[in-house]
């Protein structure tokens, strides 16, 4: 018999496809439903890029490319590869680094976030925001990302989870369980990709319990910073 979170696993193989579908919509629903606090989260994961100069880094799950975008920003990063399989959202990402000037920077390609294919010991840094959550085989993609780190590299990692306090968690709930589908579903057209997209969070580790997970695929000096009362947090382990 199939159970809900064996076919929550299934459609996670599969779940690029629904961001090739909403591809078109992604980026508007992203800061309209977020209320442009993504925006401010992406750029506190930038003040966790490791120390140094010439930074090689890689952006798993990189979709319309907005963590690509702010790793071309900085001074200290040379070169950014974002990888996703969904080639409806790299090919908006493409359009958005040709637009600000960051080609020679930064490329995006079709690529696997669980495997890395991406030679060992090679990157600086590995970024991963709100992706890991839809991959099939999470843990294996830890263990490939600290495979990829060069000695001292950094991953950091942003996934959703589920605020402490008792007020903003009821907010949270009926927000992500109600509104945001309701409201992803009927603009960006697509039946249920935001009913799918909010059981994912719900069925995922967060805060300790995703860190025990990087702590096991080789990571030290890990810690989670919470962001937004717990909404969010960006996990920071390295090499
Ligand atoms: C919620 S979006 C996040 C995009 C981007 N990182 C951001 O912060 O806006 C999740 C992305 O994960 C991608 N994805 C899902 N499964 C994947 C996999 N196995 N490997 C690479 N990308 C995958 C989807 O195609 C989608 O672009």
């Amino acid at each position: 018999m199939t159970t809900p979170s064996t076919s929550l696993k299934e459609r996670k193989k599969e779940s690029f496809r629904i961001f090739d579908d909403i591809a078109g919509t992604y980026d508007l629903l992203n800061r309209c439903l977020s209320l442009g606090i993504d925006v401010l989260w992406r750029r506190r994961m930038m003040k966790e890029l490791p120390a140094g100069n010439q930074l090689i880094a890689l952006d798993l799950a990189t979709g319309t490319g907005d963590v690509a975008l702010e790793l071309a920003a900085q001074k200290n990063v040379a070169r950014v590869r974002g990888l996703d399989l969904s080639k409806g959202m790299i090919e908006l990402g493409k359009v958005k680094i040709q637009n600000k000037g960051f080609s020679d920077k930064a490329v995006l390609d079709i690529g696997d976030g669980v495997t890395v294919p991406v030679d060992d010991a090679s990157q600086d840094v590995v970024t991963l925001s709100f992706g890991i959550r839809n991959f099939p085989d999470p843990q294996t993609s830890l263990k490939n990302i600290y495979r990829v780190l060069r000695p001292n590299g950094r991953a950091l990692i942003m996934e959703f989870g589920l605020p402490k306090n008792f007020l903003v968690r009821a907010f949270y709930l009926f927000y992500f369980r109600k509104l945001l589908p309701f409201v992803g579903n009927l603009i960006s057209g697509h039946g249920d990709a935001y009913t799918y997209l909010n059981k994912t969070v719900e069925d995922f580790p967060y805060d300790q319990d995703f860190l025990n997970w990087m702590k096991e695929a080789g990571f030290k000096n890990t810690r989670a910073v919470s962001l937004s009362f717990g909404i969010a947090f960006l996990y920071i382990g390295e090499k």
